[in-house]
């Protein structure tokens, strides 16, 4: 079995070429960086134009580097949602196209699926696991039953983690994306300089909150005023990093017990989205698992930041599940991965 996979959700565009025993014959990623610095933030029109631009160019060089003919494709499988609508409708458009004159299935992933069974292409993992998925447009918390259920026990009452991150980093003028850059800074930094609110911590539930961290690095950015050094910005950036990443494993940590009680240790802990990415958090989790005795997996970096493969893979995951799509199939702005899940109480509930 082999499937091409398009993403197409956010700033990158992604073409890849994965089979079904977990070879990925070509993973390109076009990283739309360049065109979103100047505004410090992702434009919506500017990359759905990217998109629509690089798309096909780039399923060619995946489709070349792979060294597959379209005749040899079991499937298409492309992001459906959630995402930018413009850049979703790009990507998705693209497979149905070749789907298609291919005359084979097309499969519209959930981008936070895709996230979601990376770490079953990355590495064996058997469900259920316990799931932390932290990006630019998400924090969640899920049990990974199986393919196509997920049970989200935690979420965000307001920002994502990876958009505090982007936050930080624009406020500290550290360039995007964010994300890596605040890592770098606080590397040289002293995380315990700055005594950072870790939101949530010690709360009942497992949801997140990020916008009051958000609001002190600012606060203490601005008490610097216009003399503040780099070590200055170094240590804001580490004791940013650190108080965010002690709330998410406050928050894991209170999921951790409830898995591990009603599945044992056999389950994993796993990591996915773009935040996956950042080695502080990693080693964080490590001794999260460690000390309760349970497997961490995190995928290498390149899969956990968007990417083609994790579609690709995603869809051999449905195809073998038995799930394809029709040609009405339509691109989601919203797709809740849980839709029975409880919406998130909005920020300042106090219960
Ligand atoms: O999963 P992803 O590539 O796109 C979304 O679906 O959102 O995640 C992107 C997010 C951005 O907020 C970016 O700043 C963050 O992941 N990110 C990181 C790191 N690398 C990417 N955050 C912290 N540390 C990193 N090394
Ligand atoms: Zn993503």
């Amino acid at each position: 079995m082999i499937v091409l996979g398009l993403e197409s959700s956010c700033d990158e565009t992604a073409a890849a070429v994965v089979t079904a025993d977990k070879e990925v014959l070509a993973n390109v990623v076009l990283s739309q960086n360049d065109a979103h610095a100047p505004f410090g933030g992702v434009v919506p029109e500017i990359a759905a134009r990217a998109h629509v631009t690089e798309m096909d160019r780039l399923v060619d060089r995946a489709m070349t580097e792979a060294g597959v003919d379209y005749s040899d494709l079991s499937a298409v499988a492309a992001t459906a949602g959630p995402g930018l609508i413009g850049g979703v409708l790009v990507g998705l458009m693209t497979a149905k196209a070749i789907a298609s004159v291919a005359g084979v299935p097309l499969i519209g992933v959930n981008h936070l699926e895709g996230h979601a069974l990376t770490a079953r292409l990355s590495d064996d993992v058997a469900f259920p696991y316990l799931l932390l998925l932290v990006s630019g447009g998400h924090s969640q918390i899920l049990v990974v039953e199986g393919v196509g259920r997920y049970r989200r026990i935690g979420t965000t009452i307001d920002d994502a983690v990876g958009e505090a991150f982007d936050k930080t980093a624009k406020m500290l003028e550290l360039g995007f994306p964010g994300g890596p850059a605040v890592e770098r800074a606080a590397r040289t930094g002293n995380p315990n300089r700055f005594d950072f609110p870790r939101p949530m911590k010690g709360r009942e539930g497992c949801n997140f909150s990020f916008s009051g961290l958000k609001t002190a690095v600012r606060q203490a950015r601005e008490a610097l005023g216009d003399m503040a050094t780099e070590t200055d910005i170094s240590d804001l950036a580490a004791s940013f990093q650190k108080a965010a990443v002690e709330s998410l494993i406050d928050r894991l940590g209170r999921a951790l017990e409830t898995f591990i009680r009603d599945y044992g240790l056999e389950g994993s802990l796993v990591v996915a989205g773009g935040v996956a990415a950042n080695q502080y958090l990693k080693a964080a989790l490590q001794t999260l698992a460690d000390d309760a005795g349970i497997r961490l997996v995190v995928p290498p970096p390149k899969l956990c930041t968007d990417n083609g493969a994790m579609i690709a893979w995603a869809g051999i995951e449905r195809l073998n599940a038995g799930y394809t799509d029709t040609f009405d199939l339509a691109a989601r702005a919203r797709w809740p991965l849980d839709p029975d899940a409880e919406p998130a109480p909005f920020a300042g509930y106090k219960a």
